[in-house]
């Protein structure tokens, strides 16, 4: 594959760009508004790219969105969108932009994730109202936004097995008694840790906790090489993990 990697000067553009070389592929350049030096030209902006490439990888930021969509579409390129921190109003861009190219977009890359997401349905929908669904999530020092686009996920999974929650995000002072029909999401950042997420149902008299445990950004970087050479060749629309791991199954 030839790629072009925006935000590749960032710790998972650093990533993706070791594993790419470990297994052939080429990045041809990649665009970042801090560039620094790297083994492929940088630019700061689109209009500097003179390469030719087969897909768009894009690890920036939500801010990095429109661009990134805009040079996809004007080239007529499959583009993953890997960042997190997307908005409801980026949401509806992405859906404008996959009627003219795939778009691949998921808040987390890692095959363990996706089987948690499923896993925690299902619990859900087993378990269900009775016991109290309360989402930790725990990310190093330099993250951005929060809570994680994974977090995000994981509380759509538990929706998805028991019906729409009310979404509490951290609590503090008198917040009374946890009232059911709640999810609770937490964020909490420190250090280089990777990213872990925890998912708690709290019954009466168990409790049942699934998590997973990211234990390096190689995970995410292989992850999206991986859907990167998915998405070649697809038609235009929006497709994510569940798309991709329909197809291994
Ligand atoms: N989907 C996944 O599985 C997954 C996994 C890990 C990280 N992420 C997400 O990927 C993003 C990057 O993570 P990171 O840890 O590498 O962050 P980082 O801050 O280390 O790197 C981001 C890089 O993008 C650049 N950048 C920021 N905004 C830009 C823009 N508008 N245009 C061009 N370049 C821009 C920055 O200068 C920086 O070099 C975050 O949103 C993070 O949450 C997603």
């Amino acid at each position: 594959m030839r790629i072009l990697l925006v935000g590749c000067c960032g710790r998972m553009g650093r990533e993706v760009t070791e594993v790419a070389a470990a297994r052939g592929h080429e990045i041809v350049c990649g665009v970042d508004v801090a560039p620094t030096k790297m083994p492929y030209p940088v630019y700061r902006s689109f209009a500097e790219i003179g390469e030719n490439c087969d897909v768009v990888i894009d690890f920036s930021s939500a801010q990095g969105l429109a661009e990134s969509l805009a040079y996809a579409e004007a080239h007529g390129l499959p583009i993953l969108l890997a960042a997190t921190g997307y908005r409801d109003d980026d949401f509806g861009q992405i859906a404008r932009a996959a009627k003219r190219v795939p778009i691949f977009q998921t808040g987390n890359l890692s095959l363990g994730v996706n089987l948690l997401q499923s896993l925690v349905k299902r619990a859900a929908t087993v378990l269900g109202a009775e016991f109290d669904v309360e989402i930790v999530e725990r990310h190093h020092n330099q993250k951005k936004d929060a809570p994680s686009g994974t977090a995000l996920m994981l509380a759509q999974s538990v929706e998805a097995g028991r019906g729409a929650l009310a979404r509490v995000y951290g609590r503090q002072g008198n917040t009374g008694a946890r009232p059911k029909g709640e999810i609770g999401i937490h964020a909490v950042r420190g250090g280089n840790i990777v990213g872990e997420h925890e998912v708690m149902f709290a019954g009466e008299d168990e409790i049942v906790t699934l998590s997973h445990s990211a234990r390096s950004r190689k995970v995410f970087a292989s992850g999206a090489l991986r859907a990167a050479a998915w998405l070649l060749g697809k038609t235009a629309g929006r497709y994510s993990m569940d798309d991709l791991l329909c197809d291994l199954i």
